[in-house]
């Protein structure tokens, strides 16, 4: 078997993503296919700015940044299981925050017609379960500009710590600088608080 067979065979191994499950979502990698539904709600303004992104200014900038998430084993496609319709993306991320290789943090984005029905707090209880249960991770972060209630409020719902507001923390594409407030769910609350909770999934 040539070098590059070997390699590629190794690095799909190391890159296994499951295919994930909730009531209302599949989570799973994402595809070439999904470019049409990922432009749609990555060109929205108010989708990408409220997680620190640039909205997508064209089909081809979304193509270029679709190959990068095809390519990274931490980044999920939601797709809508009536549907099968990408409305968004969840990711299990390198904390740059924290210098501590068994944390990862929590980042995702919801396509705006599909807001308010607690969809990403369902998704990101799956991603929760996963993290602590498959991955085995000690820590799992979570960050929000304090403008952003409503991902406060699925950081709330999902059971994560508040740890306190790193001040002008995050500078986004536009220059602006934010607070960010920071939480956390360390693998000891996960299994005392969350999976003894009946009422949690
Ligand atoms: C943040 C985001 C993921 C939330 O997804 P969602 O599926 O709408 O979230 P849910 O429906 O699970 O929960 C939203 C909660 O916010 C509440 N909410 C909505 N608008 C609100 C507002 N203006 N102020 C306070 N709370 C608000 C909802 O009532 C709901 O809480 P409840 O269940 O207690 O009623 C989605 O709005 C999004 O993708 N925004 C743009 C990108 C982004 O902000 N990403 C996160 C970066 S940290």
């Amino acid at each position: 078997m040539k070098l590059m067979s070997i390699l590629n065979l190794f690095s799909k191994k190391r890159c296994a993503m499951p295919v994930l499950e909730t009531e209302r979502l599949i989570l799973r990698r994402f595809k070439k296919e999904d470019l049409d539904d990922f432009y749609e709600y990555s060109r929205n303004p108010n989708v990408g700015p409220n997680a620190g992104w640039k909205p997508h200014a064209s089909r081809q900038e979304s193509k270029e940044i679709l190959k990068y998430f095809i390519e990274n084993p931490s980044i999920w496609a939601i797709v809508d299981k009536d549907t099968q319709k990408v409305i968004g993306s969840i990711g299990l991320h390198d904390d740059r925050k924290r210098d501590y290789e068994n944390a990862k943090m929590l980042g995702y984005v919801l396509a705006e017609p599909y807001w308010g029905r607690g969809l990403m707090t369902e998704a990101a209880k799956k991603m929760i379960e996963y993290a602590f249960e498959e991955l085995k991770i000690d820590l799992l972060s979570v960050y929000h500009y304090p403008h952003n209630k409503r991902s406060q409020r699925v950081i709330e719902k999902c059971g994560f710590h508040y740890e306190g507001l790193l001040r002008r923390a995050s500078t986004i594409y536009n220059g602006k600088v934010y607070d960010d407030m920071c939480y956390s769910l360390t693998r000891e609350e996960y299994y005392r608080e969350i999976k003894k909770d009946n009422n949690y999934y």
